[in-house]
């Protein structure tokens, strides 16, 4: 790849080499505000929802790990980008569902009010809906890239957050039984499906082979593990207002997540031996990975409980 790459924003070339996560984070939120300039054209209450869930400030953490990988391997093209904000599109539209009173009945979301209670239900299950669908319709024309491609693209989004991914983790955290082996494989598809279907379509958009995408899977699957346990823990010894969503749901008033089944002391060391884990993948990993090993580390530190 070349040393410079068009991003398709502002018609600028961006240098190829050495972004940190904040320059790659800034990328995506210049991508997702352009996106989102578009969402008013027909309903202009249903778009400023869509907008509003979507550029409130998460941490871009799915969107930024595709970038830096795909930094890592030659660059970031427009496609890269694109596909790295239809994750977070389709992320933020997981969490308008996540916080609805049929589901969590989450009150505050990025520290801010939830979709649901500011604008009302009805629009907030549209507004997920519509931000899925914008999701799928970004893969679908990814620049640059032939049918087979895109088609892939839009296969491994599916795949990740259908009946075979998310939507099933979802279901399996609502409505299952908890044991320690049922609560890790519903946290593998709530969370690390979504992680996968980025890290995948980073891997298809670049052909990589078979080897250097399965070191990626295994990657994203370690990492949707420390990422949840990380977050059940937070849910427990965070606050309110540092987490910037209502504290204590899951474990106290839902009995859903880790804490449902294991002590917190024995939660601490659970995600400390899956955090040790995670750097054994980092490692299988068949490109220079210390920005990403960096980044990931930065996001799931070492916790003193
Ligand atoms: C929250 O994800 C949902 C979980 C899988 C725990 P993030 O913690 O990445 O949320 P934002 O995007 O930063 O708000
Ligand atoms: C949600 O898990 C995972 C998603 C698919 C959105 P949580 O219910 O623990 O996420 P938060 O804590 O509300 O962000
Ligand atoms: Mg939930
Ligand atoms: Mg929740
Ligand atoms: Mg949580």
């Amino acid at each position: 790849m070349s040393e410079f790459i068009q991003v398709g924003i502002d018609g600028g070339w961006i240098p190829d080499a050495g972004r940190d996560a904040a320059a790659l984070r800034e990328l995506v939120n210049r991508r997702l505000t352009a996106i989102a300039s578009k969402f008013s054209g027909h309903a202009p209450a249903l778009g400023a929802a869509m907008s509003e869930a979507v550029l409130a400030p998460g941490k871009r953490f799915r969107a930024t790990l595709m970038l830096m990988t795909a930094e890592a391997n030659g660059g970031v093209s427009a496609a890269v980008l694109d596909a790295a904000a239809a994750v977070e599109i389709v992320h933020a539209a997981s969490l308008i569902i996540d916080d609805l009173p049929a589901m969590d009945n989450a009150t505050l979301r990025r520290g801010r009010p939830s979709t649901h209670l500011a604008q009302g239900e009805s629009r907030a299950i549209l507004a997920g809906i519509a931000l899925v669908a914008e999701g799928f319709r970004l893969l679908s024309n990814l620049p640059e890239c032939d049918a087979g491609c895109r088609a892939r693209a839009v296969t491994i989004m599916a795949e990740g957050i259908g009946h075979t991914g998310l939507c099933a983790g979802q279901e399996l955290d609502l409505h299952a039984p908890k044991t320690m082996e049922s609560v890790a494989r519903e946290q593998d598809l709530k969370t690390g499906a979504l992680f996968s279907a980025g890290f995948d379509i980073v891997a298809a958009l670049h052909g990589m082979d078979t080897e250097g995408s399965a070191a990626l899977s295994g990657l994203a699957r370690q990492l949707g593990r420390v990422f949840q346990a990380y977050d059940d823990l937070r849910d427990v010894v965070g606050s309110g207002e540092s987490l910037g969503k209502d504290q204590g749901l899951d474990s106290m008033f839902l009995r859903k997540g880790l804490l449902s089944v294991s002590r917190q002391a024995d939660t601490l060391s659970y995600y400390h031996t899956l955090r040790n884990d995670l750097a054994a993948a980092l490692n299988k990993l068949q490109f220079d990975s210390r920005n990403l090993s960096n980044y990931i580390f930065t996001v799931l530190p070492i916790h003193n409980g």
